[in-house]
């Protein structure tokens, strides 16, 4: 038996560039991932409940687990992105904070980590931008999602997400606009929840992975 997942709630009314009938719209979709993910694992509990797949079941098995993939990072990838936004967020991140350092650690400076997030953020096609920290050495890196489930660097721990798929922004911003919306995004950042998801890279110096 399969734990039901509930819809988080977010408070983000009155973020800058991003509007209320935006949040309202993508917190339907995000409700939309959550319902699936429970309907999918319980059908896949039904199809185990006797102890067996059965090749008959096979297709319908497989098909439910695939989906699942889709389903479930689209649940938990819209929990981290509406988690790091914050009404009268953005600014920069501070000087001397873990997650200040570790781009600077993993890139040589925080302006050479954000111009590779943003530029993830502008590649075409539906997906989203993570930067991800490497639980083992601390050090982050920057990744594209197609779709929900592919690209996900398996332990890796994301520590800020950017949904660029279109209906982050098609009802504030043109297709072609998409730039205007990372701004945007960039100007709601809830630095303490990035904060707070990173580890320190000195703590992690004793682990660091061996090459
Ligand atoms: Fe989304």
């Amino acid at each position: 038996m399969n734990a039901t997942y509930q819809a988080k709630k977010f408070n983000l009314s009155g973020l800058n560039g991003i509007s209320d009938q935006t949040l309202e719209m993508h917190f339907k979709l995000y409700e939309g991932y959550v319902k699936e993910t429970n309907v999918l694992q319980e059908k896949i509990s039904a199809i185990l409940k006797d102890g067996k797949v059965d090749q008959e079941e096979m297709p319908a098995y497989s098909e439910l687990k695939r989906r699942l993939g889709f389903e479930y990072n689209g649940m938990v990838l819209h929990e981290y992105y509406f988690g790091n936004l914050k009404k009268a967020g953005g600014g920069d991140p501070k000087r001397g904070s873990a997650f200040v350092k570790a781009t600077e650690e993993s890139f040589g400076s925080y302006d050479i980590w954000k111009t590779d997030f943003v530029g993830i953020g502008k590649m075409r096609g539906v997906g989203w931008a993570i930067c991800y920290q490497d639980p083992t050495t601390g050090r982050l890196s920057n990744h594209w999602i197609t779709l929900h489930e592919i690209g996900n660097v398996a332990g890796y721990t994301p520590v800020l997400v950017m949904d660029v798929w279109e209906h982050a922004f098609i009802l504030d911003y043109k297709p072609a606009e998409r730039p205007k919306y990372i701004e945007a995004f960039f100007s709601n950042i809830d630095w303490g929840a990035v904060e707070q998801r990173t580890q320190a890279p000195a703590q992690k110096s004793q682990r660091a992975r061996a090459v």
